[in-house]
């Protein structure tokens, strides 16, 4: 296809078009057909962006969106019940700004990482009281400079078949369902102009669990629309299994129906879980590259994310090696880069959809 041709394609034909490719499974990106060009993003922990230079020029010389890994987390802000401390994150904020960087805020809400003085508040009345100021003050301070919100973050219950649909966390314990609501709204006032996301795990397969996690992200946009509350999109955090494989016509059925709302999406924390992959690096780097792949093209055939993000660049830095050990003790390799900073195939799969 000529590049004349593709600009001149208007977005629904782009997006047919790209649909039928990606069946045939030529999939260019959407994207790549319509001209755009999706930032790519990149969560950052802030030991590493203190103490590794490399870091920061990755961040610069690759990084559209940059996302504060943990430090805008309650237990980042508030170890404190008296004081907020910005000062971890002030320092990635800042160096995003000065260097022309978009920001995409993580998180305002989740059943984890919150200090133990929060986990211990019972009075609905207090924590409301609580949740209110944190947003106001977290998202006040940064208003105009982060430009996005994980407003809420996985409180879809693990497996809605068997749990409920809700996560069990101090806000929905203490305050029920109506902890989404406080949240959005509250953003909503003290920065209009922030873009506010619904962000959770586990959306991208076709297994009857992911249905069920999709179908309540659903009713919570439905909710919050019915009481005229803002929500702009949702976040697939994207924490793609190797060996699992992308529901590509479920996908793009939960698109579908998002886009019905007036959503968008973002891809907000992606990395590949090779636990079970071949011991081999040069095997195993293909085939997360090809996950990428197989993920990303499933997505910019039915939609044009507003980034993709990864969480972290670089191997040494990830959090899946913790959480999902292999058998073998090999070190995980999920990212884009490797740990000495070598491009892996997992970034040149990335490029193809954000360059
Ligand atoms: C993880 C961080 O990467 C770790 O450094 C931290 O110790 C625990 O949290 N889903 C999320 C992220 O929304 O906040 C989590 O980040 C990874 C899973």
């Amino acid at each position: 296809m000529t590049k004349c041709t593709a600009n001149r394609l208007t977005r629904r034909s782009a997006l047919q078009f790209g649909g039928a490719l990606a069946l045939s499974g030529l999939a260019p990106s959407m994207a790549a057909i319509a001209g755009s060009r999706i930032p790519f993003g990149a969560a950052v922990l802030l030991e590493p962006f203190r103490n590794d230079p490399q870091l920061k020029r990755m961040l610069l010389d690759h990084v559209d969106v940059i996302v504060p890994m943990n430090v805008l987390k309650w237990d980042g802000i508030r170890h404190s019940k008296k004081f907020f401390d910005f000062s971890g994150a002030d320092e990635l904020v800042d160096f995003a700004v000065q260097n022309g960087k978009r920001l995409h805020g993580h998180t305002l809400l989740w059943y984890n990482a919150n200090p133990q003085w929060l986990d211990a508040i019972t009075s609905p009345k207090r924590l409301e009281r609580v949740l209110v100021e944190h947003i106001e003050e977290v998202v006040g301070r940064y208003a105009g400079r982060i430009g996005s919100w994980d407003v809420v973050n996985e409180v879809v219950a693990h497996d809605p078949l068997n749990q409920g649909k809700w996560r069990t966390s101090v806000w929905y314990n203490v305050l029920g369902p109506k902890h989404v609501d406080i949240a959005f709204s509250t953003a909503a006032r003290t920065d209009p102009t922030a873009r506010l996301y619904i962000n959770d795990y586990d959306l991208e397969d076709d297994s009857l669990r992911t249905k069920a996690r999709q179908e309540a992200i659903l009713k919570i946009v439905h909710r919050l629309q019915r009481k005229n509350i803002p929500v702009h999109g949702v976040g697939l955090q994207a924490h793609l299994y190797a060996e699992r494989k992308i529901g590509r016509e479920n996908l793009a059925r939960f698109i579908d129906q998002l886009h019905r709302l007036g959503l968008d999406v973002a891809v907000t924390e992606m990395d590949i879980i090779d636990w079970k992959l071949p011991a081999d690096k040069a095997i195993r780097d293909a085939a997360v590259a090809a996950k990428t792949r197989e993920f990303l093209s499933a997505l910019t055939a039915s939609t044009t994310p507003r980034a993709i993000s990864t969480w972290g660049l670089n191997d040494r830095y990830s959090w899946i090696g913790d959480v999902f050990p292999r058998d073998d003790q090999a070190r995980a390799r999920p990212l884009p880069f490797d740990r000495d900073w070598n491009a892996k195939p997992m970034f040149d799969a990335i490029r193809e959809f954000t360059a």
